[in-house]
C-alpha cells in the first residue's frame, strides 16, 4: 500500500471509529503526513486534552500516549508501536528525588514532560521545552530540582537565575551526542546562516546557537526570520514542517553530519498507524497512582496559560 492509499484508508476508519491522529515533529514525514495535528509536546498535551472523539491515535513515542490519556481519561488512546519509548523518559531514581527533597526546604521537584508516569507521581509539576522557563518563573518555591533532563534543567536554571537549582544525570541520547565542532562546521560552510537549537543540547552546542525553543518554536522562527539559511540543531523530522511554513521562499535547512535521528519516534511508520486504528492495538492502560501522576500535568496547564 502506498501513502495515498493509507491515507484513504484511515480517512474510512477515522470516520467509522470517531478517531483523530495526532503526531510529532519527530516521527517520519511520510506519518506526519498522515495527521490531523502535528506538533510539539506541549501542543499536543494541550489538544490531547481538549479533543472531543472517541479514539485519539498518538503517533509518538510512550510517554506522550500515556500523557494524552492522562488529560483526557474517558478515550481511547492508541501507540502505533508500543516499543516506542523515550529512553530519558526512565532517567532518574526515587531514591534520588527523595532524598533531595529531604535535605531542602521550599523545594519543587520540576518534571520534564518526558518522563514514565511512575516519575510524574514524584514531582510537583511538569514542563515541557517550550514552557519550561514561564513554569519554574511561576513556582513560589526557591529550590527546584530538575529531573529527568539535565542539560533542559541547565538551560533554564540560566533563564531563572534568582532560583537555586539542583539537577538531575539524565539526557536525550540523540541531542546529548551533537557535537559543537559538527555546528561550526556547517557555520563555517554558512556564514550567514541562523543557528537554531533544543534545549536538550548541550551547553556547548547551545553556545553556538542564535535561537533555543522547542520543535515548535523553532519552526515558527524558520517562518518570520528573514534569513535564508538555518542550521538545526534537533532531530531531522523537524525538516518536513519547517519546509511547509517556508514554502516558496528558498530558505534551506542544514543538520549536523551526524543525522540526529531518534530510533524510537521512526518506528512509528504510516503503516503501523493503520494498522493500529484498523485493529485498535496498542491501548494505552490508566497508569497506577493515576491522580498524583496527573496534578504535574494539571499544574503545568494551568502555569503555563497564566
Ligand atoms: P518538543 O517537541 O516539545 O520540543 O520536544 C522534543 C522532544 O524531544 C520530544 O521528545
Ligand atoms: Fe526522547 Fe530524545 Fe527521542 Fe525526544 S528525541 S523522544 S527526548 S530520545
Amino acid at each position: 500500500m502506498d501513502n495515498a492509499q493509507i491515507a484513504a484508508e484511515l480517512k474510512r476508519l477515522k470516520a467509522e471509529k470517531d478517531a483523530v491522529i495526532l503526531a510529532h515533529y519527530y516521527v517520519p514525514p511520510e506519518t506526519q503526513e498522515l495527521a490531523d495535528y502535528v506538533g510539539d509536546s506541549f501542543y499536543l498535551a494541550r489538544l490531547a486534552r481538549t479533543l472531543d472523539c472517541k479514539v485519539i491515535v498518538l503517533c509518538g513515542v510512550s510517554f506522550m500516549a500515556e500523557s494524552a490519556k492522562m488529560l483526557n481519561p474517558s478515550r481511547t488512546v492508541l501507540l502505533p508501536d508500543v516499543t516506542a519509548d523515550c529512553p530519558m523518559a526512565h532517567m532518574v531514581r526515587k531514591e534520588d528525588v527523595d532524598a533531595v527533597r529531604a535535605e531542602n526546604d521550599d523545594l519543587a521537584v520540576v518534571c520534564y514532560i518526558n518522563s514514565t508516569a511512575e516519575i510524574k507521581t514524584w514531582s510537583d509539576v511538569c514542563v515541557t521545552s517550550s514552557n519550561a522557563v514561564k513554569v519554574v518563573r511561576e513556582l513560589s518555591e526557591k529550590n527546584i530540582l530538575f529531573i529527568p533532563d539535565m542539560h533542559l534543567g541547565h538551560y533554564v536554571s540560566l533563564q531563572v537565575p534568582e532560583k537555586n537549582f539542583i539537577f538531575n544525570r539524565g539526557y536525550c541520547p540523540i541531542h546529548h551526542r551533537m557535537i559543537p565542532e559538527e555546528v561550526e562546521a556547517l557555520e563555517l560552510a554558512h556564514p550567514d546562516a541562523v543557528v537554531l537549537a533544543h534545549p536538550e543540547c548541550t551547553q556547548e552546542v547551545l553556545q553556538e546557537a542564535d535561537f533555543i525553543g522547542s520543535t515548535k518554536q523553532m519552526i515558527e522562527y524558520t517562518a518570520t526570520s528573514d534569513a535564508k539559511e538555518f542550521i538545526v540543531c534537533t532531530v531531522v523530522g523537524v525538516k518536513r514542517e519547517m519546509e511547509l511554513a517556508t514554502q516558496g521562499t528558498g530558505k534551506q535547512f542544514f543538520f549536523p553530519a551526524t543525522t540526529p535521528i531518534c530510533v524510537n519516534m521512526v518506528k512509528v511508520t504510516p503503516e503501523k498507524v493503520l494498522a493500529c486504528l484498523r485493529d485498535e492495538t496498542g491501548a494505552v492502560s490508566m497508569p497506577e497512582n493515576v491522580e498524583k501522576a496527573t496534578a504535574p500535568l494539571e499544574r503545568m496547564l494551568e502555569l503555563a496559560a497564566r
